[in-house]
Order: structure tokens, then C-alpha cells, then sequence
């Protein structure tokens, strides 16, 4: 489904930056009547975004010409800007000096917004006094506790730089408590661009079998499906993985009865809370569904963009990568840049700010607001039937489909065009704590002009509408 949800998009597959149509790639020529001239395209008239040069370098000095696939020139219509060089609250600038209002911002790690003052002080301070040492650092044990006070199912926590190593340190973990090497994933979550995770998508070169084979899948929402995992494979599954929401609210108790099973199995339960945490609620969405699991994997939303993530969990597992037992040692989670100090000082100074404001709630509250505006405007459009907002308001995303109300790549690119040449950037309409009013009244406008194109695209067929390429599935073999 084209929802734009995951975070770890396809691989970049030009080196050249494709070429910026001159508006429409065609014209009416063979249409049953002429389109609306208020309803066409405005990317003939504004002035190109694209920085062929910059494109051309990325590609030529970096794979992908991105650090996140997702930021690849294949998840964007050709009308993207190339790049983006400063933001500031939920704004944004690109090399040409456009300015976008911005959606998901910093893969949504960015959660109060760009250069948010007292994020950005916190940082400053720290880094003048050095970045990195040879023992600990106070700052260290201060994020470690403020992290611990709002999660309840913390006792410990552990830095890191990424959500990746976060989840994968999780694994490591619940094999050695367990002394099994079987993990069951939730099938429609993503948890890492490690082995263990990506061999389970089209995107899995370089995996060995040995490692693919020790991986499992079962479905959200059906419990019928980590039932059979279980019977199949008895008191041999170290830990069941998943996101506790993704776009989808659990049901009927899923959450609980998944806990439940994994307790009767003796299996870890890892929750990864890297979208939910800080977003959901402040002690994640274990706190919201009243679940605890054994082990939490927190992230984006924790220190407003910069690179800090932990793994946290129950005193007795988490400890064996300690140095107080007797038992066999886990080597967990030990990097150089761990525990950067500014990065923590950006962490502690974002946790509080979720303590101190009502910064969920205000997330919630723009969301909703910018869910009810779509809506309307998909109904008014009369596309409400194939285009559609999901999710919590906190985290929404939206599902494009064709005439035939199947799941559509091309619609989902033309409507991030139109509102591209509208000054969105949206491949989700993921909230920041910096979205006003006024900016989703304004992005609402953008909106409904965007889904008068879509409807005329249902009518007359999307490629009349496209100034470049679909964008590609982000999990294939193949460019
Ligand atoms: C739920 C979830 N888990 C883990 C990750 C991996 O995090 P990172 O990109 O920091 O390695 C992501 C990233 O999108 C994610 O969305």
C-alpha cells in the first residue's frame, strides 16, 4: 500500500538528476473535453528546484546520493528539491532558496521542530565543553535517568547512535537471556537495515541463509499467527519483535495476548517504540496500551533530530551486558559515539521539554485538525474513495489509489507533486510540535487544489499528469 509510512525507503537509482518537465507531459489531445485550466498543474510556473550539479556529486561520491534511502530521488517526484540546507520550526529551505512547509520532518525524529532554541542551546553548551571522552560523563547517568523516569517498563537504559543498532542490541540480548537464536517479527514493521530484519523483504542481497533462516513473521492484529509460530517452533523463539501501532490500532486486546504468549513461551517481548516513543505519550505507546514489554527500542523523537537512540528493559536481562553477574558476558552496545555529549545534552533538554508543555498533546491536536481539513477536501474533491488519511493524529499517512481503488505509486507521486509546487514537502502528514494553525490552514489550501489534479487525473489517467518518474516501491531486488 502506497502510505508513505516507512522511514527506509528504495534506493536512489539515477545518477542523473531526471529533467524537469516544462508542466505537463502532455497535452489534451485525445481527452473526451479539455481540463479545467484551474485544476492543471502550477509547476510550469514556478521556478526549478532541482540542483543538477548537487544531484550529479551526490550520486558520484555517495551510494544512493542519500544516508537514508528514504531520502533517495526515487521516494520524491522530480518537482523535489534537491536538497535542503537549513530549517527552522516546521519550514524548510533548499539549495535555491525555496521555502516548504515539511512533513515528517528529519524522518520524524524531528518532533518540535527544526533548530528549536532550547535544543539547540543544550547542544551548544555541551559541545563547548568536548564531545567525547576517555571515561564517562555525567550527562551520561542524567539522560539514562530522566529516560528511565518516563518509560515504566525501563529499569536500564543503553545509548546509541541509531534506531538500527537500538534494535539489533535487543536481539543480541534476548538470544543470550533465552539461549535461543529464533526472532518472530511483526511482518509489517520495520526494525532495522541489519540482516536479521531485511532479509524478510525483497531487499535482502548479501544476507546469508543462515541468518534468513533464524527469522520468522506473523501479522498485526492476528494472534492466530504468533500462535502458530509457537506451536511450530516450541521454547525456541527468543523474542517477538514488533511496533506496538503502527498505522493500524491494535485490536481486541492484541497487544496483551501477544505479552501473555510470550510470557507462557518464555520469549522476550520487544517493543519498538522508535516512531511511537515521544509521540504516542511520553512513556511511548506501552504507556498508552498499558503493556509492558521486556525490552524497548527508543529513537526519533528523543533528542529533536539528533543521532541518540537506547535500548531499554527489565533490570535482570538488561544487566547481563553489565558488569555485576556471574554469567556468561553480553558484549552490548559499545560504540564510540554512544555517548556523545551533545547529542545526550539535546536528549535531556528534548525529554523535558515533552515533560514541561503539553507537546503530545498539541501533536494530537494538529493532527486532528489536518485530518478533518483533508477530509473534507477529499469529499469536496470527490476523491474520498481513493485518496484517504490514516493513522494516529500524532503520526498520520495517507493511502493512494487508481481508478480501479488499487493501491497506486503514481497517485501517491502526483499528489506530493502538486503539493511540491505548492511549497509541501509531504510524503506523510506527519506532525511537529512546530505546525500552527494558520501552517495547516495553509497546507489544507494546498490540499484541495492538489485533489482537484488528483480528480482529474482519475478521469483522464495520471500520466497526463506526472512531470516525471513514479516513485518505486522502497523494498526491490532491482533498480
Ligand atoms: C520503527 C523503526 N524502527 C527502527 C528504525 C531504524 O532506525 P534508524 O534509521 O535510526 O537506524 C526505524 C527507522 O525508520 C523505524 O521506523
Amino acid at each position: 500500500m502506497s502510505t508513505g509510512m516507512g522511514d527506509m525507503s528504495g534506493a536512489a537509482d539515477t545518477t542523473q538528476e531526471p529533467p524537469l518537465a516544462e508542466g505537463h507531459t502532455s497535452d489534451s489531445e485525445g481527452l473526451e473535453r479539455p481540463l479545467p485550466p484551474d485544476a492543471r498543474s502550477q509547476n510550469a510556473s514556478r521556478r526549478s528546484v532541482r540542483d543538477a550539479t548537487l544531484g550529479q556529486r551526490l550520486h558520484t561520491a555517495i551510494p544512493g546520493g542519500a544516508h537514508t534511502y528514504a531520502k533517495g530521488d526515487d521516494q520524491y517526484p522530480s518537482n523535489a528539491p534537491t536538497a535542503i540546507v537549513r530549517g527552522r520550526g516546521c519550514r524548510i529551505w533548499d539549495t535555491k532558496g525555496n521555502v516548504y512547509v515539511e512533513y515528517g520532518s528529519g524522518l520524524r525524529s524531528v518532533t518540535l521542530g527544526h533548530s528549536f532554541p532550547r535544543v539547540v542551546q543544550a547542544a551548544a553548551a555541551a559541545l563547548r565543553g568536548g564531545t567525547n571522552f576517555l571515561r564517562p560523563s555525567p550527562v551520561e547517568v542524567e539522560c539514562a535517568e530522566q529516560l528511565i523516569s518516563l518509560v515504566k517498563a525501563a529499569d536500564m537504559a543503553k545509548f546509541t547512535k541509531d534506531g538500527s543498532t537500538a534494535t539489533t542490541g535487543a536481539l543480541k540480548l534476548a538470544r543470550a537471556y533465552t539461549g535461543r537464536d529464533l526472532v518472530a517479527l511483526c511482518d509489517s514493521h520495520f526494525f532495522s537495515y541489519d540482516d536479521w530484519y531485511m532479509t524478510i523483504t525483497d531487499a535482502d542481497a548479501g544476507i546469508p541463509v543462515a541468518i534468513a533462516e533464524l527469522t520468522l513473521t506473523f501479522r498485526y492484529n492476528d494472534i492466530a499467527s504468533l500462535e502458530r509460530l509457537f506451536a511450530q517452533h516450541p521454547r525456541q523463539i527468543a523474542c517477538v519483535f514488533l511496533e506496538p501501532e503502527r498505522t493500524e490500532a491494535p485490536q481486541d486486546d492484541f497487544l496483551r495476548k501477544v505479552a501473555d504468549l510470550c510470557r507462557s513461551e518464555g520469549t522476550l517481548l520487544v517493543f519498538d517504540e522508535m516512531i511511537t516513543g515521544f509521540r504516542w505519550h511520553t512513556g511511548g505507546a506501552q504507556a498508552v496500551y498499558d503493556v509492558a514489554p521486556d525490552l524497548s527500542t527508543f529513537g526519533k523523537g528523543m533528542a529533536n533530530g539528533f543521532s541518540v537512540s537506547a535500548l531499554v528493559g527489565r533490570r535482570e536481562v538488561m544487566e547481563l551486558g553489565g558488569l555485576h553477574h556471574q554469567q556468561e558476558r553480553v558484549f552490548l552496545l559499545s560504540t564510540t559515539h554512544g555517548a556523545e555529549t551533545h547529542g545526550l545534552a539535546a536528549a535531556i533538554a528534548t525529554m523535558s521539554t515533552y515533560a514541561e508543555t503539553d507537546v503530545i498533546g498539541t501533536l494530537h491536536e494538529a493532527g486532528r485538525s489536518l485530518r478533518e481539513i483533508v477530509q473534507v477536501a477529499a469529499r469536496e474533491a470527490g476523491v474520498d474513495g481513493f485518496f484517504r488519511v490514516i493513522g494516529r493524529d500524532c503520526n498520520l499517512v495517507y493511502e493512494t489509489r487508481d481508478p480501479e481503488g488499487l493501491p497506486s505509486q503514481e497517485y501517491r507521486t502526483l499528489f506530493m507533486q502538486e503539493l511540491l509546487s505548492r511549497g509541501v514537502l509531504a510524503p506523510s502528514f506527519v506532525v511537529n510540535y512546530s505546525h500552527d494553525e494558520k501552517t495547516i490552514e495553509e497546507t489544507g489550501a494546498a490540499v484541495r487544489e492538489a485533489l482537484d489534479i488528483y480528480r482529474n487525473a482519475l478521469t483522464y489517467g495520471v500520466e497526463q499528469f506526472l512531470v516525471g518518474p513514479a516513485v518505486r516501491p522502497p523494498y526491490r531486488r532491482f533498480n
